[in-house]
């Protein structure tokens, strides 16, 4: 089983590339499940129907989300509807939304967690490690031979902590929300694991915003509205392979495309 995971796709630069390269991608790698992450697919903040639509139709099979998730006010009316998402479990804003979803390929059976990082998330999250254990506690009378987490968090050494803690249940731990790819991609102990997928969306910008609204915001301290930069985009992301017997990843390598 190979698994493509698409590092935060962040505004139309991001769905753009997404759209013109999935194709090309799942063919060069023999890819059998595409999970990306959507939470910033809206302009940088959430996801709408009809995005989530158009990313589906072009290849992606289930999408993950982060602090954004109930940025945009249409998510709630329409989850029921959207069978691919998965919303973080411990989000302060989820009451009984999808927190996970159950994958079966060929003899693997997976479940396919989103959860929130605490360190440095503005208080929009509750306790990861609590709740992955609540989590745990909800899904394994599905009897899944393993558990897939986005870990959507700032730091890095949350998002190490948390493999390590969870290795034995989790096979693979993929970092999104920084949108800086990182070079730490292993497997540890039977764990798939990268602190960062990285991004999808504008090049030339800061982690996906406007570089001159950034220096507003950041050096000059002013409010601003959340401009997402347009362009030429990079791809990043990561490919995990699984031994269909053993239930265990293989490997996991980074694909980083710039423009
Ligand atoms: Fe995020």
């Amino acid at each position: 089983m190979k698994i493509l995971f698409i590092g935060d796709i962040t505004g139309k630069s991001g769905r753009d590339i997404v759209s013109s390269l999935l194709y090309s991608l799942k063919k060069e790698y023999s890819v059998d499940i595409v999970i990306a992450n959507g939470e910033n697919a809206a302009h940088g903040k959430g996801i709408t129907i009809k995005i989530y639509d158009k990313l589906i139709h072009d290849g992606v099979d289930y999408i993950t989300m982060g602090n954004h998730a109930y940025s945009k006010s249409e998510i709630k009316e329409h989850l029921d509807g959207m069978d691919r998402i998965v919303m973080p479990y411990n989000h302060i804003k989820r009451t009984d939304d999808p927190f996970f979803r159950i994958i079966d390929f060929k003899d693997i059976r997976f479940c396919l967690v989103n959860i929130l990082g605490e360190a440095f998330m503005n208080e929009t999250s509750m306790d990861p490690f609590k709740a992955f254990e609540k989590v745990m506690n909800k899904c394994d009378d599905y009897e899944p031979d393993f558990y897939f987490v986005d870990l959507h968090g700032e730091s890095t050494a949350e998002k190490r902590v948390f493999m390590e803690y969870f290795k034995d249940k989790v096979r693979a731990v993929i970092g999104t929300h920084t949108h800086v790819q990182t070079a730490d991609e292993a497997i540890i102990d039977g764990c798939a694991f990268i602190s960062d997928a990285g991004m999808c969306g504008a090049y030339d910008s800061v982690i996906g915003r406007d570089i001159n609204e950034s220096i507003t915001s950041v050096i000059l301290k002013e409010k601003t509205r959340y401009t997402i930069a347009e362009g030429p985009a990079i791809f990043c992301g990561v490919l995990i392979e699984f031994d269909d017997k053993l239930k265990i990843p293989v490997s996991i390598n980074r694909i980083q495309i710039r423009p």
